[in-house]
């Protein structure tokens, strides 16, 4: 590995010259209390902190960033943190997908206009962790992802709950009249006993350890529980490791690689992760100019069983996960897919960093022979009623609605769809396919966790606990049921999803990976001369430019302008 001369780090351009600029610039870093030689000759790296005091996910990251800083400087680095977009998924209205790319673009240009050799990325809830990685892509310095790590287990009533997939699950009791408001009021409570990410192989979870298995955080980083000593031992070393990184110019273009996102693929399959890591996979690889698939996705799940037994597929938690040897044990059992030779930011191929794992608990990361579910963690359906593609969980999918035809119930916003399911005379039994639209990347817009629409409450208290959703949204990937997802072309685009009516036959067959709408094409065609697109919603600002330029979620929702690996020109600094 050679090593960088220090006259050519990037940082040098605002700090070294013997000019009127560099005199303002060195100037201003000793306005800080600094010393010359603190900052002067050597690698300087920028922490980019998600924290905030309303992201309950990452309420531990400021003391994760001195930890951070102690490992930058013990290397010889200079560190400085720099806040970024706080994205905590359930406080943040309407939706953090719609801020993602926002994020990503704060990342990037934080980087750019900064003296910045390298970075290390602290996040983790569910869309900081493609945002900050999709920003260090194109800016392709040096970069080491840092996971807040997920919360606590918990229990209840002597079971493991999980954040997410047991709210919806207490939900639906509690809306069928089996729990009463003070137990419900005692759940608040409970399920999210500590900070950081959802406990669950939610999106958070799958994203860190996608973003682990593509290379870019340090080997077993991502299932070190937040409150974990080893979580700050992680980001001390990570920050050290960035130190040398720097010197090695051991950039993300040469780590993320097509066999790296590969790599994120069949460790996101094997983990059973979220419908959501579909869309960040393809946004990631986009920004690295790595052209990536629906049906490339598709064509892995059909290889790649789901082996970590974690809710929604299983029945534990991040934390087992942990004890049982965390990514690294898993990648292991699923080397036969993976491309070995991948680089890593260890500086390391993914073969050397798995060497010595080992899985200390086959039921929590279980062997292919007994894998959790076969059935795959992703199923890409098309027809004439998703051309370009849906989504769906096989193995959290109810599995007597894997060939499904019902009538459509169609609800054309959210707020229309809950008060419907609140209609005792809802006209719905368990066969009825409930259909949302309006609910994608321009339509809500930002593509809201709609996609798990509840179940009416008439059918809840007749038992019903799960039936066929469609819609143009996404799903938390806490969730779990009979839903399809991610239809594209969206609706509010004029896609076929526009022009269901209620009491339309709908067609599921996951197997034969098809999603159809039972009417004629010359209707269909009749319809579609008669639809016409809805006012814009937002006249200025981020979320105007969001619905101009936001891609489907085929192609990862990314803002069309970011897309590639096209260079940026540096700042001029003059
Ligand atoms: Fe932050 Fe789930 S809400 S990870």
């Amino acid at each position: 590995m050679t090593t960088k001369p220090i006259e050519s780090l990037r940082s040098q351009r605002w700090f070294a010259a013997d000019d009127f600029r560099a005199f303002g610039h060195r100037q201003r870093a000793q306005q800080m209390g600094l010393r010359r030689e603190e900052f002067m000759g050597r690698p300087v790296v920028a922490i980019l902190n998600t924290w905030s005091d309303l992201s309950p996910c990452h309420a531990h990251l400021r003391e994760r960033g001195e930890a951070v800083k102690r490992g930058v400087l013990q290397a010889g680095g200079f560190p400085f943190e720099l806040p970024a977009m706080s994205l905590g998924e359930v406080l943040v209205k309407p939706t953090t997908m719609i801020y993602r790319n926002f994020l990503a673009m704060e990342a990037e240009e934080l980087l750019r206009s900064l003296p910045v050799d390298g970075a290390v990325l602290l996040g983790g809830c569910d869309k900081t962790t493609p945002g900050l990685v999709m920003g260090a892509l194109s800016m392709d310095i040096p970069a080491i992802f840092v996971p807040a790590g997920p919360m606590l287990n918990d229990r209840y009533k002597g079971n493991r709950v999980g954040a997410g997939t047991h709210s919806r699950k207490y939900w639906d009791e509690y809306q069928a009249g089996n729990i009463d408001k003070a137990e419900w009021t005692r759940l608040e409570q409970r399920m999210t006993r500590a900070p950081g990410t959802c406990n669950t192989m939610g999106t958070a979870s799958t994203m860190t350890n996608i973003v682990e298995a593509m290379g870019l955080s340090l080997p077993g980083a991502a299932a070190i529980p937040a409150m974990d000593s080893g979580n700050a031992r992680m980001a001390s070393a990570s920050g050290a490791r960035m130190v040398e990184m720097i010197r090695e110019d051991l950039k993300p273009s040469q780590i993320v690689t097509k066999a790296a996102v590969m790599n994120g693929v069949a460790a996101y399959l094997a983990l059973g992760g979220s419908t959501n890591a579909a869309i960040h996979l393809i946004a990631m690889a986009g920004r690295a100019g790595i052209p990536l698939t629906l049906d490339e996705l598709d064509e892995m799940a059909r290889k790649v069983p789901v082996l970590v037994n974690l809710f929604p597929s299983g029945d534990k938690l991040m934390e087992d996960f942990y004890y049982a040897g965390g990514l690294p044990a898993l990648l292991k059992k699923i080397k036969t897919h993976l491309h070995l030779s991948a680089m890593t930011v260890t500086g390391k191929t993914l073969a050397e960093n798995i060497a010595d794992a080992r899985c200390e608990d086959d039921e929590v990361i279980r062997d292919v022979a007994n894998a959790v579910s076969t059935k795959g963690a992703l199923a890409v359906l098309r027809g004439n009623l998703a051309p370009n593609g849906a989504v769906v969980k096989p193995s959290a999918f109810g599995a007597k609605f894997f060939k499904h035809r019902g009538r459509a119930l169609v609800f054309d916003s959210n707020a229309q769809m809950h008060a419907a399911m609140r209609d005792p005379n809802i006209d719905a039994d368990e066969n009825t396919v409930l259909v949302l639209r309006n609910a994608g990347p321009v339509g809500a817009p930002g593509m809201p966790e709609w996609g798990n629409l509840p179940i009416p409450q008439k059918l809840l208290k007749q038992g019903v606990r799960d039936m066929v959703r469609l819609s143009d949204a996404r799903m938390s990937g806490t969730h779990y049921g009979a839903c399809v997802l991610h239809i594209s072309p969206e609706a509010a685009i004029g896609g076929p999803l526009a022009l269901v009516r209620t009491g339309d036959m709908i067609e599921l067959d996951i197997e034969a990976r098809k999603l159809h709408l039972d009417v004629a094409h010359e209707e269909l065609k009749r319809r579609k001369a008669e639809w016409k697109p809805r006012d814009a919603q937002y006249e200025r600002g981020y979320v105007r430019l969001y619905q101009q330029h936001v891609t489907q979620a085929d192609r990862g929702c990314d803002l069309d302008f970011l897309e590639g690996n096209a260079k940026t020109p540096e700042p001029v600094i003059y």
